[in-house]
């Protein structure tokens, strides 16, 4: 058997239009929806995804602002530019991406910013919110995620779905997101004793884990559906995913590609959550 595909630009494509449509309806009656972008340091990987966010944008009819910062830059700096931000009525998303460089607190600058425009939903209160099933920003990818399950109408209530990996960005979002949608979630990392044993069972596996190849053919269920969040470059320049898309793809039911699968529709979300900041502002203008 192979596997279907999952096209994550197919479906981006369909989003964005709708998206489009929603932010010209916006800046048509006054809200143009706008998002602010800020990098810290030199990390290509970093500039590549700033650089795929500012075009979504541009392509959607969102306003981007990019603010570039030095490596040495002091915290100080970073925060006084997410205090004007937040001030800004016309500002509607802001978005700091990391990792950032180490003599920053993360934490300090996620919490900084407004929670009505944490576009990436990484701020306590939206994480928080989430948890307990209120409105909140929902983190990019694992909502991207969601989107491509349902694009394949994927049964999720009682679903035995496995997250491998347990970070703030995908993982424990993930975890919340599948649990809420009544699946019955196991989520594995590197202190879990019999790896396979949990990615076997799962009729949903999501990995996310940032080692390329990682999930072969023989961990995956018959038919299951396999989530491959990872991007990996390897040595010869290619692009990869946690999974090893070759065998994979024999023995699941529907599989992500990389590139072309979750990393589009990540972006995705992140005009999505956008465009909703920005009709919320206009509704309450
Ligand atoms: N670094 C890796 N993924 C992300 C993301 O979704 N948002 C931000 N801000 N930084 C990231």
């Amino acid at each position: 058997m192979t596997a279907r595909i999952i096209d994550g630009n197919a479906l981006s494509a369909k989003l964005r239009g709708e998206l489009a449509a929603k932010a010209a309806e916006l800046t048509a009656k006054g809200t143009q929806p706008c998002l602010a972008v800020i990098l810290v340091g030199g990390d290509p990987a970093s500039a590549v995804y700033v650089r795929n966010k500012v075009t979504g944008c541009e392509k959607a009819g969102i306003k981007s602002l990019k603010f570039e910062y030095a490596q040495d830059t002091a915290p100080a700096d970073v925060l006084g530019k997410i205090a004007e931000l937040n001030a800004d009525p016309s500002v509607h998303g802001i978005l700091v991406q990391l990792p950032l460089p180490k003599h920053f607190d993360e934490k300090a600058v996620l919490e900084a910013i407004s929670v009505e425009k944490d576009v990436d939903g990484f701020h306590a209160e939206n994480v928080g919110r989430l948890s307990q099933g209120q409105e909140a920003f929902i983190p990019c990818t694992p909502n991207g995620v969601m989107e491509m399950l349902k694009s394949i109408e994927t049964p999720l209530r009682g679903a035995e779905a496995v997250v491998i990996g347990r970070s703030n960005i995908v993982g424990k979002p993930m975890a919340m997101l599948l649990t809420a949608a009544g699946a019955t979630v196991t989520v594995c990392h590197s202190g879990t004793r019999d790896l396979n044993f949990h990615t076997r069972r799962a009729d949903i596996l999501v990995a996310a884990i940032g080692k390329p190849k990682f999930v072969t053919g023989d961990m995956v269920r018959p038919g299951a559906v396999v989530i491959d969040v990872g991007i990996n470059r390897l040595p010869d320049g290619k692009l990869c995913g946690d999974v090893d898309f070759d065998s994979a793809k024999d023995v699941a039911g529907a599989i992500t590609p990389v590139p072309g699968g979750v990393g589009p529709m990540t972006i995705t979300m992140l005009l999505a959550n956008t465009v909703e900041s920005a009709s919320r502002a206009a509704r309450k203008a």
